[in-house]
């Protein structure tokens, strides 16, 4: 089965991840966002895609988000990246665990394993974050807003569940842990293993032997940061002229007091502000492709000129850089926080030529196409893999 790759990588055959004996349609009708799924061997084989060492050396990259979580005695304590071999516990007696977001943005396999849960649509998608732990090591018992496939790489990890908990939290703990967490399901998940986890499900994970999970995460805004965030939106895109008058102004015995002919027609300039779906469509698109606040894209220092990029595109094989997030709506395409209008042919083209990775397709771009994929060359968006 061919996925479109919102990441621009060479997907030829890729198939979405194992949900035992569930279709994805049957899956999400009746475990997502509802419960929770233990799916043996949904990888078979599955060893990880990078060392514990390289994680760690991944965790000291100024441009990754890692977290060291160490528990001492019954204290937590938490460092944020980037971290130095210097920061990780070398005695036995203390546990804790590393925590790396988006591997997806540095590894092509990681990117291709996000792949893998294409049946959950690009918009909902957070990131792989790839997680390692001495044995005995975890980040305690908690619970996550969001959707969460936790996908076992090598050694094993012990998990218990629960529906139901006291939401309390270690008030002392720089972490979310709970005061009190009872299991109601517990597994030791084995490489290739994963468990499916619905938003607020309280869980905690302990590393049987020294182990690494990989997390598929799901984002969700909050209604507040909609709300907040389309707000800003409308700032920058509504434009409106007149000026408040008022040229039959009255006399009015208490100067101080704000009269209800100013607040009559404030009520009225306000109603200027209106939208439509294809409003609310632009900001989806501007929003939810807006990189993240650590990602830069690393614009050519040297770029081609325009005429050079279009013969090079034929002869090297470009892709959508891995931190690249887009999307498409009706009639736009949106590639990190940026709208582009297109026709229904152009955004057919640049989809294949970016989901499919395929050379042969750059044949097909039509000049607007090709200034297009020459804008996202120049800003850093597209780049080459030879
Ligand atoms: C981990 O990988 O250590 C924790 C993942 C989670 O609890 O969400
Ligand atoms: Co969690």
């Amino acid at each position: 089965m061919t996925v479109c790759n919102s990441f621009g990588e060479t997907i030829i055959n890729t198939s979405f991840i194992s949900l035992g004996n569930l279709t994805p349609d049957t899956f999400l009708q009746q475990y997502w966002q509802k419960k929770p799924l233990l799916v043996r061997n949904a990888l078979p084989g599955f060893n990880g895609l990078l060392s514990h060492k390289e994680l760690i050396q991944l965790s000291g990259n100024d441009e990754v988000q890692s977290r060291l979580v160490i528990q001492k005695d019954a204290q937590w304590l938490l460092k944020h990246g980037p971290l130095s071999p210097r920061d990780f516990p070398n005695s036995t007696e203390n546990t804790w665990a590393l925590l790396v977001q988006d591997v997806n943005h540095w590894l092509p396999s990681a990117n291709n394993l996000l792949l893998k849960f294409g049946f959950i649509p690009y918009a909902r998608m957070d990131d792989l974050m790839v997680s390692y732990a001495p044995a005995g090591g975890g980040i305690g018992p908690h619970y996550d807003s969001y959707d969460v496939f936790l996908l076992q790489g090598p050694g094993r990890r012990y998990w218990e569940v629960a529906a139901n908990y006291d939401s309390q939290l270690v008030t002392s703990a720089p972490i979310k842990i709970l005061q009190q967490f009872k299991a109601e399901q517990s597994w030791i998940l084995e490489p290739g293993d994963m468990l499916y986890l619905p938003p607020n499900y309280a869980h905690h994970g302990i590393a049987v032997d020294a182990c690494m999970t990989y997390s598929i995460g799901f984002r969700a805004p909050s209604h507040q940061e909609l709300i907040d965030q389309y707000l800003m939106y409308l700032q920058d895109h509504l434009e409106t002229d007149g000026r408040y008058c008022d040229p039959d102004l009255k006399h009015q015995g208490h100067p101080w007091e704000i009269h209800r002919n100013m607040l009559q027609q404030t009520r009225q300039i306000l109603k200027k502000i209106k939208w439509n779906a294809a409003d609310v469509e632009n900001f989806l698109g501007i929003y939810l492709t807006e990189p993240k606040a650590h990602v830069f894209f690393n614009r050519p220092k040297r770029p081609l000129s325009f005429d050079a990029f279009n013969s090079a595109i034929h002869k090297e094989n470009f892709r959508l850089s891995l931190k690249s997030r887009m999307l498409t709506g009706r009639k736009q395409i949106f590639l990190n926080g940026e709208s582009y209008p297109v026709t229904p042919a152009i955004k057919k083209a640049l989809c294949t030529f970016a989901y499919h990775q395929d050379n042969s397709s750059s044949n097909k771009l039509n000049d607007e196409s090709r200034k297009i994929l020459y804008q996202w060359y120049v800003n850093g968006f597209i780049e080459t893999t030879s």
